[in-house]
């Protein structure tokens, strides 16, 4: 006997992302439904290179009988639909920013804090964090545990895959634009994406950072230490898939780069692709389609006491949403809802 599962936000790139990693590991379903709006009610997806689904309409969808929902169809919608999903008897692992800081919501990064699952029972709800945050948890907690981090100043190089489908089309058109001529008309970023940086995403905030740039801060504390500083700066860059991270940190006590470097070699989920020499370090488009946390340019800063550098990179559709949400839902099964 296996599980019934629902994908909502199938039809989106997360969704899509979603259905293939159940697929690709395995997951112990019995039956897979896929969700999304009225919009795309009976269009096709794929479950596996064989399987062919129809997409059904989330808000005519009764959760009875469902055991996991997978869901990712943006903030406001999975503000009205997971609560009912929950109170149907369904554990939803939500993939949006509405439920993430709620103390009643575990935020869950399985190789940092699988200990939080437990604390599903309260909402039938478990958060996925913030994809920029996910893969910088999973490098930083081996190296949490050796000096004990204070503070973390990060900058980010975020995909447009992270905005969704319509974002990558608008970097693929702005490019095409660019070539034969044509006029540019930012639709879903502020300022042109092609051949161009944004050093916006999501909205300000009162103290001048933006909701992204506050998440990686919020979340970081939540699922790995309240005590950690953490200031980013995020910026959205012309590549379609694959997000890569200069994170700084300082520790507590001394850590070595050797240290470092032994400590993120036995981590799980990480790879640490670190030469010294042309193409000895891992770029967002090797990244993709990858499920790893690759760290590269491990090295001591040596203008702070206790400061080390190094370059992260994560499939953001991958590890930064469907994977994680897919190991949750793969601890759940196996210490929580076995059948
Ligand atoms: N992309 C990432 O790297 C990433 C990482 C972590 C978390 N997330 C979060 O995941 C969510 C989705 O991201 P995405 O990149 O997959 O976006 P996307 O490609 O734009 O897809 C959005 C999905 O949501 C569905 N949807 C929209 N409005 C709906 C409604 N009223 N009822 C039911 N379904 C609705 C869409 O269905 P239709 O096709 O029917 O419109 C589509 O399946 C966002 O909240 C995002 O912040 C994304």
């Amino acid at each position: 006997m296996g599980y019934r599962v629902a994908v909502i936000g199938a039809t989106g790139n997360v969704g899509r992302e979603m259905l293939q990693t159940l697929h690709d590991r395995k997951f112990p379903a019995d039956q897979i439904i896929p969700l999304a709006s009225e919009r795309s009610v009976g269009r096709e997806v794929s479950y596996g290179d064989d399987e062919i689904l129809k997409v059904q309409d989330l808000a005519k969808f009764d959760f009875k009988g469902v055991d996991i929902a997978l869901s990712s169809p943006g903030a406001k919608v999975s503000a009205q639909h997971s609560p009912r999903a929950g109170a149907a008897g369904c554990v939803v692992i939500d993939n949006t920013s509405h439920f993430r800081m709620d103390p009643d919501v575990p935020l869950v990064v399985p190789e940092v804090n699988p200990q939080a699952i437990a604390g599903y029972k309260k909402r039938n709800i478990i958060a996925n964090p913030n994809c920029s945050t996910i893969q910088m948890v999973v490098a930083l907690k081996p190296l949490h545990a050796l000096g004990t981090i204070k503070r973390v100043v990060v900058s980010t190089y975020q995909s447009v895959s992270g905005a969704g489908k319509e974002a990558m089309d608008e970097l693929f058109n702005q490019t095409r634009a660019i070539y034969v001529n044509d006029a540019i008309k930012p639709e879903r970023f502020t300022k042109q994406i092609a051949f161009n940086v944004i050093p916006h995403i999501d909205v300000f905030m009162d103290d001048g950072a933006t909701k992204e740039e506050w998440k990686m801060a919020a979340e970081t504390r939540k699922i790995l230490d309240p005590n950690i500083a953490v200031h980013a700066t995020c910026v959205r860059v012309p590549v379609f898939v694959g997000h890569a991270e200069a994170v700084n940190i300082e520790f507590e006590t001394p850590v070595s780069e050797k240290q470092a470097r032994d400590a993120l070699q036995k981590a799980p989920g990480v790879v640490v692709v670190d030469h010294r020499a042309n193409e000895g370090y891992v770029t967002p488009q090797e990244a993709a389609g990858e499920d790893a946390v690759y760290v590269s340019r491990i090295r001591k800063d040596p203008t702070i006491a206790n400061g080390l550098s190094l370059w992260c990179v994560s499939d953001n559709l991958r590890k930064g949403a469907a994977l994680n949400a897919v190991q949750i839902a793969e601890v759940l099964v196996r210490d929580y809802l076995r059948q």
